[in-house]
């Protein structure tokens, strides 16, 4: 059985999942097709690990003693653990419960379904068939579950229906199909789809730095995505990598960028406004935008790291001095960017003149970057184009409100202003895969933990939470891969984003 697409989407992940049913009603069989071997807790498992074989059943209280240390330590890391037991004790049922709460996870219940005679059709087939009174009296137990399930207290219970013909397992499958987008994936037609632009954070360019960006940014184009935004640090950040690693100067990349015939947009996420002299920014980007045929984009934030501010002999000051110097400095890059040479009058700026040549061939859009409620998204509302946001949903959903009133508050329309959001995903093949890569990315995060951060999961998955973020009006969407060494990995997000266009 394949997982389909609404169940994938109906069950939460990490969870505690409960399989509940009789022999050969299918629960190992599902629970195979959905979950890596280590996230699935079998009592005919642990019986054949403590016991002499899966059906030993004087193994049973030993096999049980080491399930539930199994599901305590995995759930209490916060890991996804499906109990495959036959499910039909109450008592055991509420321990799990209780494990669940502890462990904050969410709790599942399967019910399996089966039919009898499927059951019993199976049974029988089997080497070791259980004792036919054994079987009815588990099929007994099974009557009214769902009504019984459905007092406990579950998150969710999820009913699993008889399907007596297998399709082939996941394991038979060629490649990761149900990771595939198909047109059928493709949203309402006309309903607004973001675009996707790849924010560059890493390098490893080896020996060729140049041939590495080109081919990274032809890739990225290939793809489908429509620009390419590099991030601004003098030293590389430690979410992303190690301070000795390569983090080049973002305008003059984006210049070599700029001589590729691409069509990808170009531009920071984020510039922080303390590294330049904001007109001296806004010379930079309009000379970008020039030299790129009007493709510059430019990101603009206060900037948070004080490292790389020491290190480069740079000032870093309050953090209401820096969105003071936030807002100053849209006005200065706007002022800068306007037609004519005329005296520029502002709140916060005055200059003498505004003479800036070349000017800027396209309205460049601003985005500002940061999330703080009070002033960086009142800043964003009065003095951007856009805004850029956190991609989590829950995050999202608190701050598009406060956006909105200040939008309000400037007398502007939300819908009249871009909202964008940075997206870090772990992109797997596979179940398996997703688990290697966080397992390998997490450095000191604990596996759940990283792999909530990063929406770990297949590219169905990412689709999924990508549609959710376009019906909440999101326009663009920056995409940084946590694990790019080249333009290879690129193509994973190939299908994604020819999903959404
Ligand atoms: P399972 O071995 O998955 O059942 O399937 P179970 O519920 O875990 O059984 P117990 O409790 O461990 O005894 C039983 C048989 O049914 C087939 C499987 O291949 C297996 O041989 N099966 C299962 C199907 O043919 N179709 C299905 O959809 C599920
Ligand atoms: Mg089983």
């Amino acid at each position: 059985m394949e997982p389909d697409r609404a169940e994938r989407a109906a069950l939460p992940d990490p969870a505690l999942v409960v399989l509940i049913g009789p022999s050969g009603s299918g629960k190992s069989t599902w629970a195979a097709d959905r979950y890596r071997s280590p996230e699935i807790v079998s009592s005919d498992g642990l019986r054949a690990i403590v016991g002499s074989g899966e059906h030993d059943l004087d193994a049973s209280a030993d096999a049980f003693a080491v399930l539930d240390q199994i599901v305590a330590a995995r759930a209490g890391r916060g890991l996804t653990t499906v109990i495959d037991t036959l499910g039909l004790d109450p008592q055991r049922r509420a321990g799990y419960l209780e494990i669940a709460r502890w462990a904050r996870l969410p709790a599942v219940a399967v019910i399996f379904d089966t039919d009898q005679a499927t059951c019993r059709n199976r049974n029988r087939s089997r080497d070791q068939p259980v004792p036919a009174q054994v079987l009815t009296a588990q099929l007994h137990r099974m009557r009214g579950m769902a009504a019984e399930a459905g007092a406990e207290g579950w998150d969710q219970v999820l009913r699993v229906e008889n399907r007596a013909a297998r399709g082939p397992s996941a394991a038979d499958r060629a490649g990761p199909q149900s990771d595939r987008a198909t047109p059928a994936d493709k949203g309402p037609a006309g309903s607004s789809q973001p675009e996707f632009i790849l924010q560059l954070s890493r390098f490893d360019w080896g020996d060729d730095p140049a041939a590495w960006l080109k081919a990274v940014a032809q890739a990225a184009a290939e793809a489908g995505f429509r620009g390419l935004a590099l991030m601004d640090h003098l030293i590389q950040i430690p979410q992303v990598g190690r301070a000795w690693e390569p983090i080049p100067e973002p305008l003059v990349t984006l210049g070599m960028l700029a001589g590729l015939e691409t069509g990808l947009r170009l531009g920071t996420l984020v510039t922080p406004v303390t590294f330049r002299a904001p007109g001296v920014l806004a010379k930079s980007v309009a000379t970008l935008d020039v030299l790129s045929g009007g493709r510059a984009f430019c990101g603009i934030g206060a900037g948070w790291w004080d490292r790389e501010h020491a290190a480069f002999g740079l000032r870093f000051p309050s953090a209401r001095e820096r969105l003071d110097h936030l807002e100053a400095a849209i006005e200065t890059v706007r002022a800068l960017w306007q037609p004519g040479t005329k005296a520029y009058r502002g709140d916060r700026v005055q200059l003498p003149e505004t003479t800036c040549y070349p000017r800027p061939v396209s309205a460049i859009p601003i985005l500002v970057g940061g999330s703080g409620e009070r002033r960086t998204l009142q800043i964003a509302a009065r003095l951007g184009d856009g805004c850029n946001l956190p991609s989590d949903l829950e995050v999202l959903d608190r701050k598009l409100p406060v956006l909105r009133d200040h939008c309000r508050a400037a007398g502007r329309d939300l819908a009249n202003m871009q909202v964008t959001v940075l997206d870090v995903p772990v992109i797997g093949r596979s179940r398996e895969h997703v688990a290697a890569l966080v397992e390998r990315l997490r450095g000191r995060s604990g596996a759940a933990a990283f792999a909530r951060r990063h929406h770990a999961g297949l590219a169905a998955d990412h689709l999924a939470r990508y549609r959710q973020l376009a019906e909440r009006g999101v326009s663009t969407i920056f995409v940084a891969l946590p694990d790019l060494t080249g333009p290879d990995d690129l193509a994973r997000l190939a299908p994604v984003i020819a999903a959404l266009a």
